[in-house]
């Protein structure tokens, strides 16, 4: 027996274990077993197989590349029933569905669901945040290790698919923002702007950025869009500027032309005089 047991050695599970074995006793399985290889020679074990990998430890994590891939190794014969009495973690990314579809699927098990927020270069670090959902009696009973590959573990609540509904509202942030980003280099560019002086600029006002969707989520909370400092016609304005920018530099205009239909849509709307965050009010249309 070991402590835990890991299924997936893609980049993501390779530095999962590599957290895991400076700490726990550890066992592998991978697909393609030649992955394991580089973690063999350092007192990790290697199952032959799915079912062996779950029944060597009472805590069986799972990080293969999608809930698919997981559903099909996890539903080889005996696997299921080899998981009662253990705790399963569901490191793969997912949605809330395949979330809950997982955890009906296994029925009994004690699952969480969980999303690392991380590339795999920053597992292993107290800062690294985990979100889990599911049992919370489940998440005592392996939190310390989940600490060694996440310190900064968020429990998110029993529903099982709230871990997942985290992971994926916050990377629509960060690749929001990251097209933002990508659209403002090609704009330095054309300039001939240094892309690492604006992308360190960036880093160091974060904390203004964030404070600005802090105060959009605040009012989409409260309901309250009137009394604008700055009101869509305004941010609207600043949006055809990126359109007549990209067409002037002769740049690829994906960016601003999605972004300015959000606005037109606003305006549309007749939330001209309303805060930015009124664009909820035309996301929330059916589509
Ligand atoms: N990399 C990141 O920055 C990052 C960050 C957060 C979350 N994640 C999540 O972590 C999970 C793993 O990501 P990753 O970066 O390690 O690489 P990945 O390419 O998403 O996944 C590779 C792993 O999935 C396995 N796999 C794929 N299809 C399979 C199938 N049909 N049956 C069995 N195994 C299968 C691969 O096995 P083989 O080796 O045999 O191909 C390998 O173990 C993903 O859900 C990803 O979204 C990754």
């Amino acid at each position: 027996m070991t402590d835990v047991s890991l299924i997936g050695l893609g980049p993501m599970g390779i530095a999962l274990a590599r957290a895991l074995r400076s700490k726990y006793t550890l066992t592998v399985w991978n697909r393609t077993a030649g992955r394991a290889e580089p973690l063999l020679n350092q007192g990790t074990v290697l199952a032959p197989n799915a079912l062996a990998a779950v029944q060597a430890s009472p805590v069986v994590l799972v990080c293969v590349a999608d809930y698919a891939a997981s559903r099909a190794i996890l539903a080889a014969p005996g696997v299921a029933d080899a998981l009662r009495g253990k705790v399963l973690v569901q490191l793969s990314t997912g949605t809330p569905q395949d979330a809950r579809d997982d955890w009906a699927a296994l029925g009994g098990v004690a699952y969480l669901d969980g999303a690392l927020l991380a590339t795999p270069s920053q597992i292993g670090r107290p800062d690294t945040p985990l979100f889990i959902s599911g049992e919370e009696r489940a998440l005592a009973a392996c939190r310390p290790l989940l600490e060694a590959v996440a310190g900064n573990i968020q429990y998110m609540g029993e529903p099982i698919g709230n871990a997942a509904a985290w992971d994926l509202a916050t990377l629509s942030c960060m690749f929001g923002a990251m097209s933002g980003f990508f659209h403002g280099v090609r704009i330095c560019e054309s300039e001939g702007l240094k892309v690492n002086a604006f992308s360190q600029m960036i880093g160091a006002i974060s904390p203004v950025l964030g404070e600005m969707i802090s105060a959009e989520g605040e009012a989409i909370h409260a309901g309250s869009y009137g009394e604008p400092e700055s009101s869509m016609a305004t941010c609207a304005g600043s949006g055809r500027l990126f359109v007549k920018q990209a067409r002037e530099a002769g740049l690829d205009a994906s960016f601003p032309d999605f972004l300015m239909a959000l606005f037109d849509r606003s305006l549309n709307a007749g939330l001209a005089n309303e805060r930015l965050a009124a664009m909820i009010k035309v996301l929330r249309q059916a589509a």
